[in-house]
């Protein structure tokens, strides 16, 4: 069991997340500044304002990717720190931001991994209707556009959208993230279908605009499953549960709804034919701008849920067992979910598999010799890797990001799902690497070998 020679080991993080500096050099307003505000949304009342403050520390952090052999770092450009009103002037400032953190980044000989959408969409989009607006498509392509003029002589690899299931599925369909519109299905479909229509606009102008050949991706979310056991009928037990019996109201969280029109350039039918009455039109020149070539099914992938099939022949959920673990954001344990996914992924849209999001939120605390002792977070990546492993030998897998470098401000959650690998002290911003920093450096070392054991 081996990772490919040149496997991309990454870590990533996004704009609003670990940036700061929200108020500075001319950044404008977001969509999650102003949700933060609101009462009641997140957890500790906090907010990203400044967040890991990696707007002013990225040297530092960079030190410390460079010293755990990183090979990649996955960010996301912030679109309101660029083009503070959405649309319009480019904000020099945001430019030479992003500018400096690609060119450290490469003198480190660390690979940029550009996303250019991770949720912070500029709080003047969204007062003119956000994703609800037909002109969105065309904002994002003008974006994009940006994007791969003043980064793509250096940048090669570029997502367009992170978890569009989670922006549009808990913004526009509840408010549980920004911008907080609890609207009818009718809606989000209509802002589903201007997000896939923008990746597709993104894609175009990346291709025409970039100054090499570019990869892209996207890096969707999903709610996934995974087989009882290996017999074909559990295995096609979990697929059938995962893209097709796709329940009323989890479209949005569908991997088939988002990532079918992409690769396979249509909607999944099922799905079509229980919501024909509220759908908005979708044309064949739609369509067709969705399905353009991209490079690798990137995929953000934590958990999933145990399917075997019944004595009926049908798809059934398996309980937990007593005891079953959970994260303390409540994502379950389920090591498996890296080794059927991919393979799942690859047969279904075949292309190369990127890991682009994994990893566990947990209660890291500095102990008395002020390290970060975190082995239930190296015992849930050693599990995870070693399914991932075993599926690199059967489908092409380029590269895994774990989730995150650093502690950041995780949304809802404030900053009480410490993900990072890197411990961030948030009153004085001071960064410790904990264990699991140290152990993937020798993971990514031997190139995965040392999971073996
Ligand atoms: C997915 C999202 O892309 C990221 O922003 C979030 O922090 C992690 N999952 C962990 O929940």
């Amino acid at each position: 069991m081996s990772f490919k020679k040149d496997f991309m080991w990454g870590a990533a993080t996004a704009s609003y997340q670990v940036e700061g500096a929200a108020k500075e050099d001319g950044r404008g307003l977001s969509v999650w500044d102003v949700f933060c505000e609101k009462q009641g949304k997140i957890k500790d009342k906090s907010n990203g304002d400044i967040a890991c403050d990696q707007y002013h520390r990225y040297e530092e952090d960079i030190e410390l990717m460079a010293k755990m052999g990183l090979k990649a770092y996955r960010f996301s450009l912030s679109w309101s720190r660029i083009l503070p009103e959405g649309t319009g002037k480019v904000n020099e400032k945001g430019i030479e931001y992003y500018s400096n953190l690609i060119d450290c980044l490469l003198a480190h000989g660390i690979e940029p991994f550009v996303t250019l959408y991770h949720w912070d969409l500029p709080y003047t989009l969204h007062k003119r209707g956000g994703w609800l607006n037909e002109e969105s498509p065309e904002w994002f392509a003008e974006y994009a556009k940006i994007a791969a003029e003043y980064f793509s002589d250096r940048v090669k690899y570029f997502f367009t959208f992170n978890e569009p299931q989670c922006f549009v599925g808990l913004g526009y369909l509840s408010d549980i993230h920004a911008p907080g519109i609890n609207g009818p299905d009718r809606d989000a479909f209509t802002a589903a279908h201007h997000v896939l229509k923008a990746h597709g606009r993104a894609v175009q102008v990346l291709r025409e605009y970039g100054k090499q050949p570019l990869k892209i991706g996207f890096a969707p979310a999903g709610k996934y499953t995974y087989p009882k056991t290996a017999a074909p009928k559990d295995v096609e037990a979990a697929k059938k549960m995962m893209f097709d019996n796709i329940a009323l109201e989890d479209w949005a969280w569908s991997v088939a709804w988002w990532s079918d029109p992409i690769f396979l350039g249509k909607y999944p039918e099922a799905v079509c034919e229980k919501y024909k009455d509220i759908l908005p039109a979708f044309t064949q020149e739609d369509m067709d701008l969705i399905h353009q070539p991209i490079d690798f099914v990137g995929q953000n992938i934590y958990d999933g849920r145990m399917v075997a099939c019944g004595d009926d022949g049908e798809p059934y959920f398996v309980p937990d067992y007593i005891g079953a673990p959970y994260t303390t954001i409540n994502s379950p344990v389920t090591p498996e979910i890296l080794y059927w996914m991919p393979k799942f992924l690859y047969e279904r849209y075949g292309k190369p598999v990127i890991i682009t999001e994994s990893g566990m939120a947990n209660v890291d605390i500095v102990s008395a010799d002020g390290q970060v002792h975190d082995g239930s977070r190296i015992a849930y990546l050693e599990s995870y890797l070693q399914n991932l492993c075993k599926a690199a030998d059967e489908v092409p897998i380029d590269g895994y990001f774990l989730w995150s470098l650093l502690d950041n401000f995780e949304w809802a959650h404030g900053y009480q799902g410490r993900f990072g690998l890197i411990y961030v002290d948030f009153r004085t911003q001071k960064r410790i690497p904990k264990d699991s920093a140290k152990w993937y450096q020798t993971v990514i070392a031997t190139n995965g070998g040392c999971l073996h054991r």
